[in-house]
């Protein structure tokens, strides 16, 4: 086990960069993928979250980000989220998140850059460019962009080229300080990011799970939640 970094030298012109995925919005009642009990166990990846899918049932796939959306409607950004947002009055801070949800930017993180889509946005099936913020929390079969294609989820699927990974990598490659929170590390491209630091930069990773953290061997693992866990890394940063 690494020993806790020195985060002693970090200044208001520091830079760090937060990676997070769906732990860090389970304390908010969102469902991660994985974990027992988790989205994938109940639904199958392959009917909900690929093109194919969407190419061979589009009532499904609409109506499974429709039931995300309005639970999204119901819930509040956690304790995790809000000190990520509070930690912008001492340094500067970016949030670079695999999760489709706004709870980063509801506790008040000015730069968040979603890698795999916002939940609350629409996209024309035939003209990438085209987004829309949804009102309310459904996408009907017959919504249209304005090229009169079927509207979907702004999100990406399995199978997708994920357009934000290289301005991912660039935010990752200038951190001071990279924290990993709440993501099983599974989805590439996502989890390489860890290898864009530069060298001697320190990671810290918060989840309460074992990680394989083999191809990342200078990570120090918190195993907490992430409430838990940002509270102790709170702690450090501001001593
Ligand atoms: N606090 C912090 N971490 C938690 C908590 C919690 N309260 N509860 C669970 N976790 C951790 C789990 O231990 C696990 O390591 O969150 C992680 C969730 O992992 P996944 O379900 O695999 O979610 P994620 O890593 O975000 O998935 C990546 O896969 O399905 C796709 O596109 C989807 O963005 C998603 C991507």
């Amino acid at each position: 086990m690494n020993d806790f970094p020195d985060l002693g030298k970090l200044g208001s012109q520091s830079k760090l960069v937060f990676l997070s995925g769906a732990g860090v919005s389970a304390e908010s009642g969102i469902s991660t993928f994985r974990d027992s009990g988790g989205l994938w166990e109940k639904h199958n990846i392959y009917d909900v979250a690929t093109p194919e899918a969407w190419r061979a049932n589009q009532d499904l796939v609409l109506e499974f980000y429709n039931q995300r959306r309005k639970q999204l409607l119901q819930v509040e950004p956690n304790a995790a989220h809000r000190a990520i947002a509070r930690l912008q009055d001492y340094f500067k801070v970016e949030v670079i998140t695999q999760n489709v949800d706004d709870l980063h930017e509801r506790a008040g993180s000015e730069k968040v850059m979603h890698l795999h889509g916002e939940l609350r946005k629409s996209r024309s099936s035939v003209d990438d460019s085209l987004v829309y913020d949804i009102d309310g929390w459904e996408i009907k079969k017959g919504d249209l962009c304005e090229k009169g294609s079927q509207l979907r989820p702004h999100v990406v699927w399995f199978g997708e080229m994920v357009p934000m990974i290289e301005p991912a990598q660039e935010l990752v490659s200038q951190a001071d300080l990279l924290v990993v929170v709440g993501t099983s590390l599974n989805v590439y491209p996502a989890a390489g990011l860890l290898h864009a630091v530069r060298a001697g930069t320190p990671i810290i990773a918060i989840d309460p799970a074992p990680l394989d953290l083999d191809h990342f061997p200078r990570t120090y693992h918190l195993r907490e939640k992430a409430g838990e866990g940002m509270q102790k890394l709170w702690l450090k940063l501001r001593r």
